[in-house]
């Protein structure tokens, strides 16, 4: 008797308690068997509140599959059914199906529907769904447990109450130019946070921002209610505030919002919804602090310069031209071929100028790093075929060869001088329009040694006229070749001139 009491009592109170929870979370279920189409309504499901909205997102060349906030004036896609490619175009269906799967089908004229499973792995089958009004798609089961959830799956956002796990990663959403990754963030499980461009090994140098915690392996980036970026280890202690909001009330008006944006900047956004015709986003907080210091948001060959324009732009180092001129952050290649190789120096110097920039610097990967003078890494670089460019700082001369990366060029880096060989143009106004951000040198040295060449000349002329009429033609021609020259004193005819003159010092000398 007593024993049927207690199970009795157990039912009510279980009864109790489902129907608290139940009147708690307001959220409507989506049932089995319901479905979205991008030709007709319903194309979306919404949460309690309407902020948030999972289904086709209409633009302009069809239609995004995900989760949107409804931000003025046009939504924010926070989730993404593919990360890389979310877009569908019409005669698209999405369903929960009698089984408890949720399916995105295309149709296609005269050929059998494609059919694509959205939520994978589920564990066990669904018996309902929710658009939360934190953002969350989940897929419960009949215990009402959360057998899928979109949180689990961020693509290149988290928002507030989202964590991003140890060994999860945001990538950087398409741009409507560009439908590649560029960047992304990674959670490593070695407690780092980095980011790095997508098409990049991760190795250290390749990244560009760093949480500096990997000596806490396990840790996981937690973005809480109040707008504060937490890295949090597994018993829930916060090991570093990433961001701080300074936000104490867990206010329903306001959403926080991290995301890696197409540029690969990480950036941490409030969407405030309190004034009812009023609609607000701020920027709360990111990283990097410059769009320059972006590796990879300029190609190979290429420098991201923010010296000339306050814009950053992607521009063509010395001796190369874009890829795609209408695709500028695609990088550049060479555009001379490396004939001289196998040929002297001599030849080499004949064939390239030296041209000088400042301010710039590019990843640390020279194949020679040697000290040397500033005038020493210029011959070094010139003379030397394997040589792009060598960046000369705090006296060391540190040679790179093709393809030049991460090159960038700010006020910030004032020490740094750097020396690109470029092939010499019969039309001298044309290589310099090629290049307008180069500081080009001519040293005083160089119209001494003129003066000191000029005089040997003369000297072996006069030599050469006691031995023989041929001598005296060619050495005419020479003379007559460099006068022509000396107006336009180009970097090799500098070398030569040095190698001459140091003989005729020698000379002297003795
Ligand atoms: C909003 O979307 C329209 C159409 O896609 C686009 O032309 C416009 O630039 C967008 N506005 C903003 C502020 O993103
Ligand atoms: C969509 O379906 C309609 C009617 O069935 C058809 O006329 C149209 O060509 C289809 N569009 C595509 C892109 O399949
Ligand atoms: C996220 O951080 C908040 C604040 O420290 C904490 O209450 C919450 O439990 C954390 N969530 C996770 C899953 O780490
Ligand atoms: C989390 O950090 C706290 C405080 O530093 C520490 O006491 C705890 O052991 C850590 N938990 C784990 C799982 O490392
Ligand atoms: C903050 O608000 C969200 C939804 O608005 C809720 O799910 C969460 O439990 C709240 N957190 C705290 C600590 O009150
Ligand atoms: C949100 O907007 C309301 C009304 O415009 C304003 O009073 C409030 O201070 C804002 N909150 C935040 C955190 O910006
Ligand atoms: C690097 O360059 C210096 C100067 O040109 C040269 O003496 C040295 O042998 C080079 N080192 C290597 C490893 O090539
Ligand atoms: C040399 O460059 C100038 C200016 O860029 C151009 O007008 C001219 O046609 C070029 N001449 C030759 C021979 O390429």
């Amino acid at each position: 008797m007593a024993s049927a009491y207690s199970t009795l009592l157990l039912v009510f109170f279980f009864w109790i308690t489902e129907t608290v929870n139940s009147q708690q979370s307001q959220t409507p279920s989506i049932e089995l068997g319901s479905s979205l189409s991008t030709n007709f309504q319903p194309t979306s499901w919404h949460s309690p509140s309407g902020r948030f909205a999972f289904g086709f997102y209409q633009q302009d060349r069809g239609f995004i599959v995900g989760i949107w906030l409804a931000s003025k004036p046009n939504a924010t896609i926070t989730w993404t059914i593919n990360r890389k490619n979310p877009h569908v175009s019409s005669n698209a269906t999405l369903e929960l199906t009698k089984k408890g799967e949720l399916v995105l089908r295309r149709h296609i004229n005269n050929a059998a529907d494609e059919e694509e499973l959205i939520a994978k792995d589920l564990k066990g089958s669904a018996s309902y769904a929710q658009m939360l009004d934190s953002g969350n798609f989940v897929l419960c089961n009949e215990r009402s447990e959360a057998i899928w959830e979109s949180f689990n799956f961020p693509t290149d956002t988290i928002l507030g109450g989202q964590n991003l796990n140890a060994g999860s990663e945001l990538l950087s959403s398409a741009s409507a130019i560009d439908l590649t990754t560029r960047f992304h963030l990674k959670m490593q499980v070695d407690g780092n946070l980095v980011l790095y461009p997508a098409d990049s090994l991760d190795l250290p140098p390749d990244a560009y921002w760093s949480s500096d915690t990997d000596s806490y392996p396990g840790i996981h980036l937690n973005l809480t209610w109040t707008g504060d970026l937490l890295l949090v280890n597994k018993t829930l202690h916060t090991i570093k505030h990433v961001s701080f909001s300074g936000s104490e009330s867990n206010s329903t008006s306001i959403i926080y919002r991290a995301t890696l944006g197409s540029d690969g900047v990480f950036r941490l956004y409030s969407h405030n919804f309190s004034g009812a015709a009023e609609y607000s986003i701020s920027l709360m907080w990111y990283e990097p602090e410059e769009q320059c210091d972006v590796k990879g948001s300029c190609g190979l060959n290429s420098y991201c310069n923010t010296i000339i324009d306050s814009q950053p732009d992607c521009l063509c180092l010395p001796g190369t031209a874009y890829v795609d001129p209408n695709r500028r952050f695609q990088g550049c290649e060479r555009n001379y071929k490396d004939g001289s190789c196998k040929d002297t120096n001599e030849m080499a110097i004949s064939l390239y100028n030296i041209v000088v920039m400042e301010q710039i610097t590019w990843d640390d990967d020279a194949y020679n790093k040697s000290s040397m003078t500033e005038e020493g890494c210029r011959e070094s670089c010139l003379e030397d075929c394997n040589c792009a460019g060598a960046l000369y700082e705090l006296g060391s001369c540190n040679k790179k060869k093709y393809p030049v990366k991460y090159a960038r060029r700010t006020t910030r880096y004032q020490s740094s001088k750097a020396f690109f060989k470029s092939i010499k143009s019969s039309n001298h106004s044309s290589a310099i329009g090629m290049v307008p951000p180069v500081i080009q040198r001519t040293s005083k040295k160089a119209v001494v040694q003129i003066l000191v060449m000029s005089l040997a000349f003369i000297t072996w002329c006069l030599v050469a006229l006691s031995i023989s009429g041929f001598f005296i033609l060619k050495s005419r021609v020479v003379k007559g070749r460099m006068q022509m020259e000396s107006g336009n004193f180009g970097m090799a005819r500098e070398l030569t001139l040095r190698a001459f003159s140091y003989r005729v010092g020698k000379l002297w000398k003795q």
